[in-house]
């Protein structure tokens, strides 16, 4: 199934339909989540593939094994993927890890008939909008990406492929309070302090891990471990469905690489539309990076 022109519609949503049905789409709605099943949701390009992968080690107590060894979709499978159900029975990671893109206004129902447990992951949305940008040149199952003021109008209009990210951030995080099974990291937060995020997601899932599996876990989620690991950096896709010359999936990592496509003139008129949409949501917004807390992974 390739399907790469075609996109499915789903509840005011375009979806790539290249890995969606009408099916898939619906079957999501409707899943039977198990209490113990873990959930990654985040909009793309929030630093999905490294929550994967910082579950999977989590599980394994920092053993690499199964983050060398099976594909990231596998471990932590999309739910609204049309090829979901296969890969979840495939999948060897006990409590299941589930990945969505999904807003919360279409799944907050499925899941509010389990105990699941939620890890919302965002990034701040100059970063997310570039690294998408990026990341439709080189995927042929999206739209041609077109300039980047095009690019970025599309983004703020909400009429991108996934949707709105203000409607997606907005809906998951104001249940911060409401679910008591979500957890709301932050693409900043893991790369100010990957050990402590790592510490803060094993206790929230009950399996906190001894110092070592820490220092462990941190060595296989770094940037240039990932981007080593075939199992993370998707170059097993295939070049007709991800043209890897055209960039890589593990790009940058950097917070506050927007600062190299945002003109003064687009930042102005980005902070504006930000602010008017965002005026219901008191969330803080990390735009550059801080202070790193230093790892081995980083010498
Ligand atoms: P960039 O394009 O800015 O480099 P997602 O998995 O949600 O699609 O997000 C992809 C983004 O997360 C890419 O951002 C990618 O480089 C970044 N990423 C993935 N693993 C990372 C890691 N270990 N450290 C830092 N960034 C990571």
């Amino acid at each position: 199934m390739a399907r790469l022109d075609v996109i499915e519609r789903f509840h005011g949503i375009s979806f790539p339909g290249h890995l969606h049905t009408q099916d898939s789409l619906q079957s999501a709605l409707n899943f039977p989540f198990q209490d113990t099943d873990i959930v990654i949701v985040s909009y793309p390009k929030s630093g999905t593939t490294w929550m994967q992968q910082i579950l999977t080690l989590i599980s394994s107590r920092g053993d690499p094994h199964l983050s060398q060894t099976v594909p990231n979709w596998t471990r932590a499978p999309w739910l609204e993927h049309y090829y979901f159900a296969m890969l979840l029975e495939a999948s060897p990671l006990t409590p299941r890890v589930i990945t969505t893109h999904m807003p919360h206004h279409l799944l907050g129902p499925a899941l509010q008939r389990s105990k699941a447990k939620v890890i919302y992951v965002s990034r701040n949305p100059k970063d997310v909008v570039v690294s998408f940008y990026h990341f439709h040149k080189m995927a042929n199952f999206f739209p041609e990406a077109g300039s980047f003021q095009e690019f970025l109008n599309s983004f703020l209009e909400g009429t991108m492929q996934y949707g709105s990210w203000f409607d997606h951030i907005k809906g998951w995080t104001s249940q911060t309070g409401i679910m008591n099974n979500l957890l709301h990291v932050t693409y900043e937060q893991m790369t100010m302090d990957l050990p402590g995020t790592i510490k803060k997601l094993s206790s929230y899932l009950q399996s906190p891990l001894l110092d070592h599996e820490v220092d462990n876990c941190v060595k296989q989620c770094s940037f240039s471990s990932m981007k080593d690991n075939n199992m993370s950096n998707y170059t097993l896709i295939t070049e007709d469905i991800l043209d890897h010359s055209k960039g890589s999936f593990l790009r940058k990592g950097k917070v506050g690489d927007w600062k190299n496509m945002f003109t003064e003139e687009l930042n102005q008129y980005f902070d504006g539309v930000f602010k008017s949409k965002m005026e219901d949501c008191n969330l803080e917004f990390v735009w550059e990076e801080k202070h790193k807390v230093e790892t081995q992974a980083d010498e």
